[in-house]
């Protein structure tokens, strides 16, 4: 219920969609579509949202709790509820050092934060501000000098867990990007600083961080290179032609928790778990990267069945609903996280939005786990949900599992090594066509891939 001392717009961003809406009024255009936006038609990124849909509760509100426990344990840390903040980069673009805002706000709320390679702060310097607990994400680079000096910073600098992100090896196509013109830096066309008038907040808060903005954590000491120069370096980094292997040997390097950021497959999850990976993301990136692509929630029953507990799932992918979490821990996942909503809530008021995001979830998942009779975490399995009349989930699982077995055989008569076969040759990363003239406003894709067009954000 709106509480009338609230600012705002707190009272208007009463549910994560109004957050968006709240968000979408502050932002430059550029930068609201760079957040918003998904790849190709964004059918995946629709797809992430509306698979919630498909999936329906079946309350059982007698022998419910007065109050409920939505605490949890994720890789031995004990977090307030089943929640953390994905690594997200660029922050900063949406607010100055947005970065150490949204950290605290996650730590603040119980949660964890994980730290993007494209943070516009170093990894170091998020960490002397002391937030914890900070989780960091990397990529396996070309250069596998790169991939370790990487996972050794972050060490040095006392964060928890490394996350590879394994999805982003070449950067999707992201056609609200395109359209914008959004490269990094920020630049603004004549029309966007016409429609100024009701982005001046942003414009005020930002005037000293624009010119500061930066990719922290690829920064040369010399300082010796400009930030359209420093962008375009960092989009042929990653390697399309990693294996394996190069997760097996990041795992004996990196001391704690190893995470894979970007797994569908069952039959890759399997795999996670045979090179040593303590957890995972189950995740498209968000839409961002290859559209077409299964729905988060879709995969997640099929690599849950697969993994069987033998590591940590999170589900990521358009959760905007208290009542998503429940849905997700049903399917089998350990946790949830958000990208988006915390960026939406990190564009309208920094921390405080953050940590209203926290809050919106805290309220929904505990009515959502109210009325459902659901007294803690625990209890929260695939009785709760139904489809198609079943009264559980159990005919997609079994489905799912036929399906995970066979992959599951496959992989295992295959060998691990096998699949380390000698794939690894560095590819160049196509130069999509150029499109013809759309409309009065000549295409700016060629403009946008030679100036500094951005490995992922
Ligand atoms: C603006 C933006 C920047 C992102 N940057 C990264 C990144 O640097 N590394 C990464 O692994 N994922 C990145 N992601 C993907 C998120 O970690 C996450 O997978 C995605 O946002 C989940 O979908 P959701 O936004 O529906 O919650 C980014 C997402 C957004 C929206």
């Amino acid at each position: 219920m709106a509480n009338q001392r609230q600012p705002r717009w707190q009272r208007r961003a009463y549910n994560i969609a109004t957050l968006r809406e709240e968000s979408r009024r502050v932002l430059p255009r550029p930068v609201f579509d760079f957040v918003d936006g998904g790849a190709g038609d964004e059918h995946t990124l629709r797809r992430n949202v509306s698979a919630f849909d498909d999936v329906d509760l079946y309350p059982r509100p007698i022998g419910g709790a007065p109050s409920r426990d939505l605490s949890t344990t994720l890789l031995g840390r004990r977090l307030s509820m089943p929640l953390i903040v994905p690594p997200t980069g660029l922050a900063g673009l949406l607010w100055p050092d947005g970065e150490a805002a949204s950290a605290r706000a996650a730590t603040k709320a119980g949660s964890v934060y994980c730290l993007s390679h494209g943070s516009v702060c170093s990894l170091e310097e998020l960490a002397e501000t002391g937030v914890e607990p900070r989780w960091f994400q990397t990529y396996i680079y070309k250069d596998r000098g790169l991939t370790h000096e990487m996972a050794a910073r972050a060490q040095a600098a006392g964060y928890e867990v490394l996350i590879v992100t394994v999805d982003t090896q070449l950067l999707g196509n992201r056609e609200r990007d395109i359209r914008n013109g959004f490269v990094i830096p920020p630049t603004m066309s004549a029309r966007e600083i016409a429609n100024m008038a009701t982005k001046l907040g942003w414009l005020w808060r930002m005037r000293s961080a624009i010119p500061r903005i930066t990719f922290g954590n690829y920064r040369r000491a010399d300082g010796g290179e400009d930030l359209t120069a420093l962008a375009q370096r960092m989009v042929g980094l990653p390697d399309p032609g990693i294996q394996w292997r190069d997760i097996a040997d990041l795992r004996a390097r990196w001391k704690g928790p190893l995470l894979l950021k970007g797994i569908l497959h069952p039959a890759d999850a399997v795999e996670a778990v045979a090179n040593g990976v303590e957890g995972m993301f189950v995740s498209n990136h968000g839409g961002r990267q290859l559209d077409g692509v299964a729905g988060a929630v879709d995969a997640l029953p099929a690599v849950a069945e697969a993994v069987a507990g033998r590591a940590a799932l999170i589900l990521d992918g358009g959760i905007r609903r208290g009542s998503h979490i429940v849905k997700a821990l049903a399917l089998g996942a350990d946790c949830c996280s958000i990208g988006r909503p915390q960026f939406w809530g990190l564009s309208v008021a920094g921390e405080a939005g953050v940590a209203h995001v926290f809050d919106i979830f805290r309220r929904e998942l505990d009515l959502t786990m109210g009325l459902c009779g659901l007294p803690d975490i625990a209890s929260i399995g695939p009785d709760v949900l139904a489809r198609d009349g079943t009264t559980v989930e159990r005919a997609r699982l079994a489905a799912a599992s036929e399906a995970v077995a066979a992959a599951a055989a496959a992989v295992v008569e295959s060998g691990t090594a096998a699949n380390n076969g000698d794939g690894a040759e560095e590819r160049v990363e196509p130069v999509p066509e150029v499109g013809g003239p759309a409309g009065p406003e000549p295409t700016r894709y060629g403009d946008w891939e030679r100036k500094g067009r951005a490995i992922d954000f």
